[in-house]
């Protein structure tokens, strides 16, 4: 794998791939720029070097069509703002006027393109529209980790165009060497910690998991399905009823593999799903009809936390319960403390993106774990 590292840009004209796929509030500010953040140090070593430097991404999914909504314009000054030097702004990714001004760059300017998906050839991966944007360059950076499992023209098609003139970015190399060091060869015990609302979304993530982890832990919403398919009582909760063979099978496949799966044997139950509802304890298999599981209880908290703490490497994808409701918070509070714990006695942590990574910022821990990943679909 060819990096930046391995290459001088002096004089060249470089295109960058990145992931600036930022979120915006109503106003069109930023609410949060780690994203692009993450790619100054990129930026700032292809323009070091005596580069010039074409940005092109995308925001959104504004389906091939032109909105203002998801114009890339929104974060052209934030992006000024953090490396220091004027960024000039092309209305269109591609075409004649766009190539004019990438062609005039000198030294050390940067030009940033227009949304990507302004253009449904982005996402359809079409060749042309690939070849187009490969002309405002003479060579290829991708250091969009976020999309690195979007195989569309400016990611996977556009580097076709560039033999030997081609190399990934520091984001790109950083999160690969974290990924391999949990998927390849992980120091054991492997605990894999998987929650969130539906267990659609994780199938994947746990059927990756089955092949390599030794323990994977169940928690958040999903943990109900599961619990119906074992033949309990889950009152409300959530639960996919289409997905019952599913979980009976990802039980038959752990076992057959010799992986523990640990589900959460109480919860923290709540008449209504709301802040403010009453709330009780009940054992996750026998929840009165009405009620429904919203946190993991303490004794799950407390056999999850001696899990992790016994593990030399944790993953961790999705939230034990609704930790953005004070309520129901403490089950995924406790799991980030004890992943915080297993850190600071040398385990390697990563956490994947999404709500998880919202959680544990919320909570304060992100100084306390190995790594956070920014884009978890993109890891798996
Ligand atoms: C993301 O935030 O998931 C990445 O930027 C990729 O975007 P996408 O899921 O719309 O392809
Ligand atoms: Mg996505």
């Amino acid at each position: 794998m060819k990096t930046i590292n391995d290459f001088n840009f002096k004089g060249k004209r470089v295109i960058m791939r990145v992931d600036f796929n930022v979120p915006l509030n109503k106003d069109f500010q930023i609410t949060d720029d780690s994203r692009i953040r993450a790619a100054i140090p990129s930026i700032e070593k292809i323009l070091g070097d005596g580069g010039s430097l074409i940005l092109m991404s995308h925001m959104g999914r504004p389906k091939g069509e032109v909105n203002s909504d998801y114009s890339l314009k929104h974060i052209q000054n934030r992006i000024s703002e953090l490396i220091n030097r004027p960024v000039q702004f092309a209305d269109d990714c591609i075409g004649e006027e766009t190539e004019k001004v990438a062609n005039s760059l000198t030294e050390g300017e940067v030009l940033l393109l227009e949304n990507l998906r302004f253009h449904k050839e982005e996402t359809s991966g079409d060749e042309s529209f690939a070849e187009s944007l490969s002309k405002l360059g003479d060579f290829y950076v991708n250091d969009a980790f976020g999309t690195a499992h979007r195989a569309h023209a400016s990611t996977a098609i556009i580097a076709k165009f560039f033999s030997g003139n081609k190399a990934f970015g520091y984001v790109m190399a950083r999160e690969i060497e974290n990924a391999e060091k949990v998927v390849k060869n992980p120091t054991r015990p492997f605990t894999a910690i998987v929650g969130g609302a539906k267990v659609s979304d994780k199938i994947l993530i746990v059927e990756n998991l089955l092949k390599v982890a030794d323990h994977i832990i169940i928690g958040g919403g999903m943990a109900y399905t599961f619990f119906k398919a074992k033949g309990g009582q889950i009152g409300s909760s959530l639960c996919e009823m289409d997905r019952l063979k599913t979980c009976l099978e990802i039980l038959k496949k752990a076992e057959e593999a010799g992986v523990e799966i640990h589900l959460p044997n109480d919860s923290i139950i709540a008449d209504k799903f709301d802040a403010h509802a009453n709330t009780q304890h009940a054992p996750s298999n026998e929840i009165a009809d009405d009620w429904m599981g919203l946190d993991i209880g303490n004794s799950a908290a407390e056999k999850f936390a001696q899990v992790i703490k016994n593990s030399s490497t944790v993953l961790w994808n999705g939230p034990m319960g609704v930790f953005e409701m004070e309520a129901f918070s403490s089950g995924t509070k406790s799991v980030a403390q004890a992943v915080a714990d297993a850190t600071s006695v040398g385990a390697f942590t990563l956490i994947g993106g999404g709500d998880s990574a919202a959680a544990v910022y919320k909570f304060g821990f992100d100084d306390q774990l190995s790594y956070v990943c920014s884009c978890v679909g993109a890891l798996l």
